[in-house]
Protein backbone atom coordinates (compact mmCIF):
# COMPACT_ATOMS: atom_id res chain seq x y z
CA UNK A 1 0.00 0.00 0.00
CA UNK A 2 1.16 3.83 -0.93
CA UNK A 3 2.04 6.06 1.92
CA UNK A 4 0.97 8.37 -0.22
CA UNK A 5 -1.09 8.59 -3.03
CA UNK A 6 -2.19 12.00 -5.47
CA UNK A 7 -4.12 12.09 -8.32
CA UNK A 8 -4.94 14.71 -11.04
CA UNK A 9 -3.45 17.67 -8.23
CA UNK A 10 -4.35 20.95 -10.02
CA UNK A 11 -4.51 24.67 -9.02
CA UNK A 12 -4.96 27.63 -10.70
CA UNK A 13 -3.25 31.43 -9.13
CA UNK A 14 -5.35 34.65 -9.98
CA UNK A 15 -2.71 37.17 -11.20
CA UNK A 16 -3.16 40.51 -11.82
CA UNK A 17 -5.98 42.93 -11.54
CA UNK A 18 -7.07 45.84 -13.06
CA UNK A 19 -7.60 49.24 -11.36
CA UNK A 20 -11.30 47.88 -10.68
CA UNK A 21 -10.02 44.80 -8.62
CA UNK A 22 -11.10 42.46 -11.04
CA UNK A 23 -8.68 39.51 -12.28
CA UNK A 24 -7.14 39.45 -15.11
CA UNK A 25 -5.70 36.14 -15.95
CA UNK A 26 -4.72 32.58 -14.51
CA UNK A 27 -1.60 31.58 -13.65
CA UNK A 28 -2.21 27.39 -14.44
CA UNK A 29 0.16 26.34 -11.94
CA UNK A 30 -0.25 22.81 -11.56
CA UNK A 31 -1.83 20.81 -14.06
CA UNK A 32 -3.51 16.93 -13.44
CA UNK A 33 -0.40 15.98 -11.31
CA UNK A 34 -0.35 12.42 -10.41
CA UNK A 35 2.18 9.96 -8.39
CA UNK A 36 2.44 7.77 -5.38
CA UNK A 37 5.22 7.29 -2.71
CA UNK A 38 5.68 4.24 -0.77
CA UNK A 39 6.70 4.04 3.13
CA UNK A 40 10.61 5.14 3.26
CA UNK A 41 10.54 6.35 -0.52
CA UNK A 42 12.27 9.29 -1.41
CA UNK A 43 10.51 10.93 -4.78
CA UNK A 44 12.42 14.19 -6.06
CA UNK A 45 9.97 16.65 -7.82
CA UNK A 46 12.52 18.50 -10.65
CA UNK A 47 12.11 21.28 -13.11
CA UNK A 48 13.40 24.86 -13.91
CA UNK A 49 11.79 27.54 -11.70
CA UNK A 50 8.30 28.34 -11.70
CA UNK A 51 7.32 24.32 -13.11
CA UNK A 52 5.17 24.11 -9.79
CA UNK A 53 6.93 21.94 -7.97
CA UNK A 54 6.76 23.90 -4.44
CA UNK A 55 2.98 24.34 -5.43
CA UNK A 56 2.70 20.38 -5.44
CA UNK A 57 4.38 20.09 -1.82
CA UNK A 58 2.16 22.57 -0.52
CA UNK A 59 -0.82 20.76 -1.99
CA UNK A 60 0.08 17.27 -0.57
CA UNK A 61 0.01 18.77 2.92
CA UNK A 62 -2.51 21.10 2.17
CA UNK A 63 -0.98 24.22 2.86
CA UNK A 64 -2.24 25.21 -0.04
CA UNK A 65 -5.81 24.32 -0.90
CA UNK A 66 -6.10 22.22 -4.65
CA UNK A 67 -8.88 23.22 -7.29
CA UNK A 68 -9.13 19.45 -8.13
CA UNK A 69 -7.63 16.56 -7.83
CA UNK A 70 -7.07 14.04 -4.86
CA UNK A 71 -5.07 13.35 -2.00
CA UNK A 72 -4.27 10.07 0.10
CA UNK A 73 -2.15 9.67 3.32
CA UNK A 74 -2.07 6.40 4.38
CA UNK A 75 -5.68 5.61 2.45
CA UNK A 76 -6.99 8.51 4.34
CA UNK A 77 -8.40 11.20 1.92
CA UNK A 78 -6.57 14.49 3.02
CA UNK A 79 -8.78 17.07 1.21
CA UNK A 80 -11.89 16.04 2.96
CA UNK A 81 -10.60 16.09 6.50
CA UNK A 82 -12.21 18.82 8.83
CA UNK A 83 -9.54 20.83 10.44
CA UNK A 84 -9.76 18.63 13.71
CA UNK A 85 -8.59 15.64 11.88
CA UNK A 86 -6.12 17.42 9.38
CA UNK A 87 -4.40 18.60 13.06
CA UNK A 88 -3.92 14.69 13.31
CA UNK A 89 -2.87 14.16 9.73
CA UNK A 90 0.09 16.99 10.41
CA UNK A 91 1.89 14.70 12.69
CA UNK A 92 2.19 12.20 10.11
CA UNK A 93 3.26 14.71 8.07
CA UNK A 94 5.92 17.15 8.16
CA UNK A 95 7.27 20.03 6.05
CA UNK A 96 11.41 21.25 5.98
CA UNK A 97 11.12 24.81 4.47
CA UNK A 98 14.22 26.34 1.54
CA UNK A 99 14.83 29.28 4.22
CA UNK A 100 15.29 28.30 8.06
CA UNK A 101 15.96 32.21 8.99
CA UNK A 102 11.86 32.43 7.60
CA UNK A 103 10.73 28.96 8.53
CA UNK A 104 11.81 29.45 12.84
CA UNK A 105 10.29 32.00 15.04
CA UNK A 106 13.49 34.46 15.89
CA UNK A 107 12.17 34.80 19.43
CA UNK A 108 11.85 31.15 20.34
CA UNK A 109 15.28 29.29 21.62
CA UNK A 110 15.91 26.35 19.59
CA UNK A 111 14.98 24.45 22.53
CA UNK A 112 11.12 25.80 22.29
CA UNK A 113 11.36 25.89 18.60
CA UNK A 114 11.97 21.92 18.40
CA UNK A 115 9.04 21.09 21.05
CA UNK A 116 6.85 23.14 20.24
CA UNK A 117 5.13 20.61 17.98
CA UNK A 118 4.77 18.25 21.46
CA UNK A 119 3.28 21.19 23.32
CA UNK A 120 0.76 21.46 20.42
CA UNK A 121 -0.28 17.99 19.87
CA UNK A 122 0.40 16.45 22.81
CA UNK A 123 0.56 16.39 26.50
CA UNK A 124 3.91 15.52 27.26
CA UNK A 125 5.19 16.67 30.65
CA UNK A 126 8.43 18.95 30.56
CA UNK A 127 10.81 17.08 31.45
CA UNK A 128 10.29 14.08 28.82
CA UNK A 129 9.76 17.31 26.40
CA UNK A 130 13.34 18.50 27.40
CA UNK A 131 14.85 15.03 27.01
CA UNK A 132 13.32 14.75 23.38
CA UNK A 133 15.06 17.99 22.76
CA UNK A 134 18.23 16.77 23.25
CA UNK A 135 17.86 13.56 21.69
CA UNK A 136 16.49 14.91 18.69
CA UNK A 137 19.50 17.96 18.68
CA UNK A 138 21.76 15.10 19.47
CA UNK A 139 20.60 13.26 16.17
CA UNK A 140 20.87 15.87 13.58
CA UNK A 141 24.34 17.02 14.53
CA UNK A 142 23.48 19.71 17.18
CA UNK A 143 24.91 19.99 20.54
CA UNK A 144 22.79 20.69 23.49
CA UNK A 145 24.55 23.66 24.36
CA UNK A 146 22.34 25.66 21.78
CA UNK A 147 19.22 24.48 23.52
CA UNK A 148 18.90 28.33 25.04
CA UNK A 149 20.40 29.77 22.02
CA UNK A 150 18.19 31.98 19.74
CA UNK A 151 17.80 31.66 15.62
CA UNK A 152 20.10 34.79 14.84
CA UNK A 153 22.93 33.52 16.52
CA UNK A 154 23.17 29.82 14.52
CA UNK A 155 24.61 29.73 11.42
CA UNK A 156 22.39 28.75 8.02
CA UNK A 157 23.47 25.20 8.25
CA UNK A 158 23.02 24.65 11.96
CA UNK A 159 19.75 26.54 11.87
CA UNK A 160 18.81 24.10 8.72
CA UNK A 161 19.14 21.09 11.22
CA UNK A 162 17.42 22.69 14.22
CA UNK A 163 14.42 23.09 11.28
CA UNK A 164 15.17 19.51 10.57
CA UNK A 165 15.34 18.17 14.82
CA UNK A 166 11.70 20.07 14.98
CA UNK A 167 9.92 18.25 11.57
CA UNK A 168 10.83 15.23 13.30
CA UNK A 169 9.63 15.66 16.59
CA UNK A 170 6.06 13.87 16.10
CA UNK A 171 7.87 10.93 14.45
CA UNK A 172 6.16 11.46 10.78
CA UNK A 173 6.06 9.05 8.01
CA UNK A 174 6.50 11.66 5.48
CA UNK A 175 8.85 14.65 4.81
CA UNK A 176 8.25 17.37 1.93
CA UNK A 177 11.54 19.33 1.89
CA UNK A 178 10.98 22.31 -0.31
CA UNK A 179 14.41 22.83 -1.96
CA UNK A 180 16.13 22.18 1.91
CA UNK A 181 19.62 22.68 1.20
CA UNK A 182 19.36 25.75 -2.09
CA UNK A 183 19.54 28.61 0.52
CA UNK A 184 22.76 27.01 2.32
CA UNK A 185 26.38 27.86 1.79
CA UNK A 186 27.90 25.26 -1.05
CA UNK A 187 30.39 23.55 1.92
CA UNK A 188 27.52 23.01 4.35
CA UNK A 189 25.10 22.06 1.55
CA UNK A 190 26.31 17.98 1.05
CA UNK A 191 26.58 17.38 5.21
CA UNK A 192 22.76 18.63 5.27
CA UNK A 193 21.88 16.47 2.54
CA UNK A 194 23.43 13.18 3.84
CA UNK A 195 22.02 14.04 7.53
CA UNK A 196 18.38 13.77 5.58
CA UNK A 197 19.45 10.31 3.75
CA UNK A 198 21.03 9.19 7.21
CA UNK A 199 17.64 10.13 9.14
CA UNK A 200 15.90 8.69 5.96
CA UNK A 201 17.34 5.28 6.64
CA UNK A 202 17.17 5.19 10.34
CA UNK A 203 14.02 6.06 10.40
CA UNK A 204 12.22 4.86 7.90
CA UNK A 205 11.05 8.31 6.48
CA UNK A 206 9.38 9.26 2.50
CA UNK A 207 10.98 12.38 1.27
CA UNK A 208 8.76 14.75 -1.35
CA UNK A 209 12.07 16.55 -2.36
CA UNK A 210 11.67 19.12 -4.23
CA UNK A 211 14.52 20.31 -5.75
CA UNK A 212 15.94 22.19 -8.74
CA UNK A 213 19.07 20.74 -8.89
CA UNK A 214 19.46 17.49 -10.47
CA UNK A 215 23.26 17.27 -8.97
CA UNK A 216 21.76 16.25 -5.52
CA UNK A 217 19.22 14.02 -6.61
CA UNK A 218 21.49 10.94 -7.21
CA UNK A 219 22.87 11.55 -3.63
CA UNK A 220 19.16 10.62 -1.91
CA UNK A 221 16.04 10.19 -4.19
CA UNK A 222 14.72 6.85 -5.41
CA UNK A 223 13.04 8.19 -7.72
CA UNK A 224 12.05 11.27 -10.43
CA UNK A 225 9.59 13.74 -11.55
CA UNK A 226 10.65 16.17 -14.27
CA UNK A 227 7.50 18.70 -14.28
CA UNK A 228 7.26 21.68 -16.52
CA UNK A 229 4.81 24.83 -16.19
CA UNK A 230 3.10 22.52 -13.69
CA UNK A 231 2.75 19.59 -16.16
CA UNK A 232 4.81 16.14 -15.34
CA UNK A 233 6.89 15.61 -18.42
CA UNK A 234 8.92 12.34 -17.29
CA UNK A 235 9.06 10.40 -14.04
CA UNK A 236 11.24 7.03 -13.63
CA UNK A 237 13.75 6.05 -11.18
CA UNK A 238 16.67 8.09 -10.89
CA UNK A 239 19.45 5.84 -12.81
CA UNK A 240 16.66 5.81 -15.71
CA UNK A 241 16.21 9.81 -15.69
CA UNK A 242 19.78 9.98 -15.65
CA UNK A 243 21.00 7.18 -18.30
CA UNK A 244 18.37 7.56 -20.75
CA UNK A 245 15.84 11.12 -19.81
CA UNK A 246 13.23 10.80 -22.74
CA UNK A 247 12.57 14.29 -22.92
CA UNK A 248 15.05 16.96 -24.34
CA UNK A 249 14.19 19.30 -21.34
CA UNK A 250 14.80 17.04 -18.71
CA UNK A 251 18.57 16.37 -20.70
CA UNK A 252 19.19 20.36 -20.81
CA UNK A 253 18.32 20.22 -16.74
CA UNK A 254 20.91 17.25 -16.56
CA UNK A 255 23.08 19.67 -18.62
CA UNK A 256 22.79 21.98 -16.32
CA UNK A 257 25.01 20.03 -13.55
CA UNK A 258 28.11 21.77 -13.14
CA UNK A 259 30.42 18.77 -13.08
CA UNK A 260 29.06 15.93 -14.77
CA UNK A 261 30.89 13.12 -12.65
CA UNK A 262 30.03 9.56 -13.38
CA UNK A 263 27.27 8.15 -10.49
CA UNK A 264 29.75 5.97 -9.26
CA UNK A 265 32.63 8.04 -8.78
CA UNK A 266 31.06 10.66 -7.27
CA UNK A 267 31.47 11.86 -3.67
CA UNK A 268 29.63 14.25 -1.50
N1 LIG B 1 0.40 32.35 -4.32
C1 LIG B 1 0.58 32.48 -5.64
N2 LIG B 1 -0.11 33.41 -6.35
C2 LIG B 1 0.02 33.53 -7.68
N3 LIG B 1 0.83 32.75 -8.42
C3 LIG B 1 1.54 31.81 -7.79
C4 LIG B 1 1.46 31.62 -6.37
N4 LIG B 1 2.28 30.61 -6.03
C5 LIG B 1 2.85 30.19 -7.16
N5 LIG B 1 2.41 30.89 -8.23
C6 LIG B 1 2.78 30.69 -9.63
O1 LIG B 1 2.61 29.32 -9.92
C7 LIG B 1 3.67 28.83 -10.73
C8 LIG B 1 4.38 27.69 -10.02
O2 LIG B 1 5.02 28.18 -8.87
P1 LIG B 1 5.88 27.29 -7.88
O3 LIG B 1 6.31 28.15 -6.76
O4 LIG B 1 5.11 26.07 -7.53
O5 LIG B 1 7.13 26.89 -8.79
P2 LIG B 1 8.48 26.15 -8.42
O6 LIG B 1 8.64 25.04 -9.39
O7 LIG B 1 8.48 25.81 -6.97
O8 LIG B 1 9.57 27.26 -8.75
P3 LIG B 1 10.95 27.61 -7.99
O9 LIG B 1 11.96 26.60 -8.47
O10 LIG B 1 11.27 28.98 -8.46
O11 LIG B 1 10.72 27.55 -6.51
C9 LIG B 1 4.57 30.02 -11.01
O12 LIG B 1 4.19 30.56 -12.25
C10 LIG B 1 4.23 30.98 -9.89
O13 LIG B 1 4.43 32.29 -10.29
MG1 LIG C 1 9.65 26.38 -5.36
Amino acid sequence: MSLLDVRNLTKSFATGRDLLGRRTGWTHAVKDVSFTLDPGECLAVVGESGAGKSTVGRMVLRLIEPDSGSVEFESEDVLAASSGRMRGLRRGMQMIFQDPHSSLDPRMTVHDAVIEPLVVHTDIDRDTRRRRARELLDKVGIGSRYLGRYPAELSGGQLQRVAIARALTLEPKLIVCDEPVAALDVSVRAQVLNLLRDLQEELGLAYLFVCHDLALIEVIADRVLVMRSGEVVESGTVEQIYRDPAQEYTRRLLDAIPVPVPRTARVV
